[in-house]
């Protein structure tokens, strides 16, 4: 295990909040607080915190892991959405984050902008976590990270790790950063127009210089996932985007769905499939029914059967969520 960085009081509102040694702590006191869990020799860290949640966005998995990762820990919890609460309609964000922060001790934040979520932090005065903006996915990235190292066995200096289709959005964004950070082989497979932003990937690059990572943005999926270790990909229309751009993003990435013949391609039997979740895999969904009208797919961005397959893991990645959530509450919280 890394020696321990003290994290407390720290924001999480992008990767680059943190140093490559401390995000890596991070996903090393995870992996701790994990076998602590599957032992039954969990300390409770957290008891008489508190910490609210507040999603101006759907969620299953993020909202799950706070609230569960929080009371193993024992801390409450308090979830926050826009037609429950005065946020954003009747009260402004400062003003929200001055009253949250005089009662919790961190809070979450889930919603569009990215401003959002640093005004949080500029004004609350506590930890602020960010659980997805349009820009950033960071706890995420620390999910998707112990997933790779359980799955591939590899230092994160040897790990490959593919990203295929719409980079601009936050998973792509912050799959870049984060595993530039980590000091893997990364590589962006998309077509052009779907890049992360020229900033994004300078930072990506500066990153890598530091930690040895390599870089590489294609829009050729043989050569893009050729030697994969794992490979990702995410939605192909993110939150809040309109239904409107179904068709336009289904004829750009139509060639980058993970099917059989892209993880074929890894040339890597061990290569893994990872996905953040919600996934359009079948026909089990409204949108999913929705998009098979409008398209004739029956699973866009990957295949029902690479899903299933032995390759995918994308369940325990969800798991995952909740035991790196737990690492950053008691990292920033209780000094761990
Ligand atoms: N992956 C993820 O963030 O899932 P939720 O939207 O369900 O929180
Ligand atoms: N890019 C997706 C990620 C969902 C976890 C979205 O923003 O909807």
């Amino acid at each position: 295990m890394t020696s321990a960085p003290n994290l407390t009081g720290r924001h999480l509102l992008k990767e680059l909040d943190f140093s490559p040694a401390e995000w890596l702590y991070l996903v090393d006191l995870a992996e701790q607080l994990k076998a602590e869990r599957r032992s039954g020799s969990e300390e409770r860290r957290l008891v008489g915190k508190a910490v609210a949640l507040i999603f101006e966005k759907t969620s299953t998995r993020t909202r799950a892991a706070f609230e569960v990762a929080a009371a193993h820990q024992g801390a409450a919890t308090t979830y926050l959405d826009p037609s429950g609460s005065q946020i954003g309609h009747k009260e402004s964000i400062p003003d929200t984050a001055a009253v949250l922060g005089g009662m919790y001790d961190a809070i979450e934040y889930r919603g569009d902008h990215q401003a959002t979520v640093e005004s949080l932090a500029e004004h609350a005065g506590v930890p602020v976590y960010n659980g997805l903006t349009d820009d950033w996915h960071p706890t995420q990235m620390l999910a998707d990270a112990l997933t790779i190292r359980e799955h591939t066995g590899k230092p994160f200096g040897e790990v490959t790790h593919a990203y295929l289709g719409d980079a601009r959005f936050n998973t792509g964004r912050s799959l870049l950063v984060s595993s530039a950070m980590l000091g893997m082989d990364v590589r962006i497979v998309a077509p052009q127009s779907y890049f992360p932003p020229q900033d994004v990937v300078e930072q990506a690059e500066r990153i890598a210089a530091e930690t040895g990572a390599r870089i590489t943005l294609t829009s050729d999926v043989a050569a893009g996932v050729a030697g994969a270790d794992a490979i990702s990909t995410d939605v192909w229309v993110s939150m809040g985007e309109k239904k409107e751009v179904w068709a336009e993003r289904i004829e750009q990435l139509r060639d980058y769905q993970v099917d059989a013949g892209v993880m074929a391609a890894a040339g890597n039997d061990r290569a893994i499939f990872m996905h953040c979740l919600p996934a359009f895999h079948d026909l089990g969904t409204q949108v999913g029914r929705d998009v098979f009208e409008l398209s004739g797919m029956d699973a866009l961005e990957v295949t029902d059967e690479v899903f299933r397959s032995s390759s995918s893991v994308v369940f325990g990645q969800a798991e995952n969520r909740m035991h790196t959530i737990k690492a950053v509450l008691v990292a920033t919280l209780a000094g761990a």
